[in-house]
């Protein structure tokens, strides 16, 4: 939510940043802005809308300079307006803000500063923070930035510029990313690395607390007590590529069609070297007595899959929460108890503060992220990463499978070790998980039937999906997908439910997902197609159970054959084509689904 990309260095600021924000518009937004620093003021152009609309604002404006800083916003203290939009400046015009995040005290602060005569001009929270720099300067940014930052309660990172310092870029986070990165033509701060990728892979991450100045030819840190300190860059490993469409009309379709390569890569780093699979072989589930598995969205979603692997293979409790709830519900855990967070961005608010607050009551934690040197990443004990990649698109996909196959994993190593399955069945299962980068590929080799099938269902009002124990779990997702990108109503629900109120829902104009890779439950989820075709409603049949009799409102898509264990990360991949091809079909922005950000960094 928000994207901050800042710049200091020897080219034009003004490309430099406007691309490295529309790296950022999967984030979420609804206006845009930059600041350029001139030689008596700054350029400050804002826009509400879409980055075509600042880009548009730019034009026949020249603009240059070497030094800026700009921002996408997502609305949360006013409307999207050009107005509200970042940069924000203090009244006297000599402090440029872009702020991610929620200032909580930004009334008391803002009483206060209004009582001394400074005059506010937008309704967000963020300008405080330019006003308040204003009113502390004293000659010396670092110290005014301290003296700021000391006064704000909630969350921020923060790209500012001082017209009395020419050539110099301040960050500072709490509570929400901020990166820097160096290269040899000048330095960047961003909210994340595809913003900045084009132009290096050399990137150092800010700690909460930790101030960076950055010139053309030095980057400095700093902690708030204005000492230096030493930080040491990592290396990205994603291609600049990898953050690009390449041929695909959007990020999520080719998001999709990545997956067999994300599998097998997730899969490599946890069987084969690396420190994923040193942590997974060393983890000591006999230290506990129980699992909680906590993340918001589709990561929630893949705990529920993965309780059902989990309490299958280990024999061991395992309860899945949403980090929305689990924060607040006083939740039972103890050094016993092993608390897995599973985050695509690693930054999401409400998983990180499950994270906090289990880590407070003495639990242990382990992570699954995607974004190296996030937050979650990098204050749970344990971290394993998956392998997919920047995710661009809202909707994920390739994090989630991702997720699914280094879960799997996790339940397989920890129901060897606790004696539940032998040398031969581990080898099997593992030999199975091997095979699914395969099948997930054959599926995506043939998407025409999805591709015609969904094209069919964009004049659905309801969508239900249904399924029993794992396929229920994987039908939360299909239905998540949808709602998400198709803006189709949609629920998920376990089959056996259905007639304790939903089937009341169904009627002519329905659809009805259902999925079967449960051979024991098969005909228990015929039943329930049965019972909704009976009341008017149409079917889409997905899994590798025997086919049974298809009619005219049965539509079957197979799945390869395999255990129903591993079953949700093939179900996935229908279910994922399906929501996409809806939203094709309805002519929707895939990519950027209203109202949604890609990563949730605030409550
Ligand atoms: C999934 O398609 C969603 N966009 C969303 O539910 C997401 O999974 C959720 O916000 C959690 O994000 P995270 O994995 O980055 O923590």
């Amino acid at each position: 939510m928000c994207g901050i990309v800042g710049y200091v260095g020897s080219e034009d600021a003004v490309p430099i940043i406007v691309e490295g924000l529309k790296k950022l518009e999967y984030r979420g937004y609804d206006s845009s802005g930059l600041a350029i620093y001139g030689k008596n003021n700054f350029n400050v152009i804002k826009q509400k809308g879409r980055l075509a609309a600042l880009e548009a604002k730019l034009e026949g404006r020249c603009i240059s300079g070497t030094t800026g800083i700009g921002h996408t916003r997502w609305a949360t203290h006013g409307e999207p307006s050009d107005i509200n939009s970042h940069p924000h400046l203090g009244s006297k015009n000599k402090i440029a803000v872009v702020h991610n995040g929620i200032i909580e005290n930004y009334k008391q602060l803002k009483d206060r500063l209004e009582k001394k005569g400074i005059r506010f001009v937008s309704e967000t929270d963020s300008e405080v923070i330019a006003q308040i720099a204003e009113h502390y300067y004293n000659g010396d940014l670092l110290d005014t930035v301290i003296r700021v930052s000391n006064a704000l309660e909630g969350s921020y990172a923060l790209g500012i510029m001082c017209l009395d310092e020419p050539d110099t870029l301040l960050a500072v986070k709490k509570d929400n990313p901020l990166i820097i990165g160096v290269s040899d033509h000048g330095n960047f701060i961003a909210s994340d690395v595809p913003a900045i990728l084009k132009h290096t892979n050399k990137v150092y991450y800010l700690n909460d607390k930790e101030i960076a100045i950055l010139q053309k030819g030095c980057v400095d840190f700093f902690n708030f007590e204005k000492e230096p300190i030493k930080k040491t860059p990592e290396i990205i490993t994603w291609s600049p590529e990898s953050a690009e469409k390449d041929g695909y009309p959007h990020f999520m379709l080719k998001e999709i069609m990545e997956q067999p390569k994300v599998l097998k890569d997730t899969i490599h780093s946890a069987i084969h070297s690396g420190e994923n699979k040193n942590i997974i072989k060393n983890v000591n589930i006999s230290c506990f007595n129980k699992i909680v598995i906590t993340a918001c969205g589709s990561a929630y979603n893949a705990g529920v899959v993965a309780k059902y692997v989990f309490e299958k293979l280990c024999r061991l409790s395992v309860e899945v929460e949403l980090a929305s709830e689990f924060r607040y519900k006083d939740a039972i855990v103890d050094k016993q108890t092993l608390v897995i967070l599973i985050s695509q961005s690693g930054e999401t608010a409400d998983t990180i503060a499950a994270m906090r607050e289990a880590k407070s009551k003495n639990a242990v934690t382990l992570s699954i992220v995607n974004v190296l040197g996030s937050t979650i990443a990098k204050e749970t004990d344990f971290c394993i990463y998956t392998a997919a990649g920047p995710e661009i698109a809202v909707a994920t996909t390739k994090a989630f499978s991702a997720q699914l196959v280094l879960l799997y994993l996790l339940a397989i190593n920890f129901a060897h070790k606790l004696n539940k399955i032998s040398d031969e069945q581990k080898d099997e299962l593992i030999e199975e998980i091997q095979t699914l980068p395969e099948k997930v590929s054959a599926l995506l080799d043939d998407v025409k039937n999805i591709q015609h099938y969904a094209a069919d269902c964009i004049g659905y009002k309801s969508i239900f999906f249904i399924g029993r124990n794992i396929d229920y779990a994987i039908a939360l997702e299909g239905s998540l997908k949808l709602k998400e990108i198709s803006y189709i109503h949609s629920e998920a629900y376990a089959g056996g439910e259905l007639k304790h109120g939903p089937i009341s829902l169904v009627e002519e104009n329905t659809l009805v997902v259902a999925i079967s890779n449960c051979k024991h439950l098969h005909n228990k989820i015929m039943s329930n197609v049965e019972q909704v075709i009976s009341r008017g409603a149409k079917v889409l049949l997905i899994g590798n159970c025997p086919q049974g009799e298809m009619n005219d409102k049965i539509s079957f898509m197979p799945l390869p054959e395999g255990s129903e264990l591993f079953s949700p990360s093939l179900s996935a991949i229908v279910l994922q084509l399906f929501s996409y091809y809806v939203a094709a079909n309805k002519g929707l922005d895939i990519d950027k689904p209203r109202n949604l950000a890609k990563s949730v960094t605030v409550e």
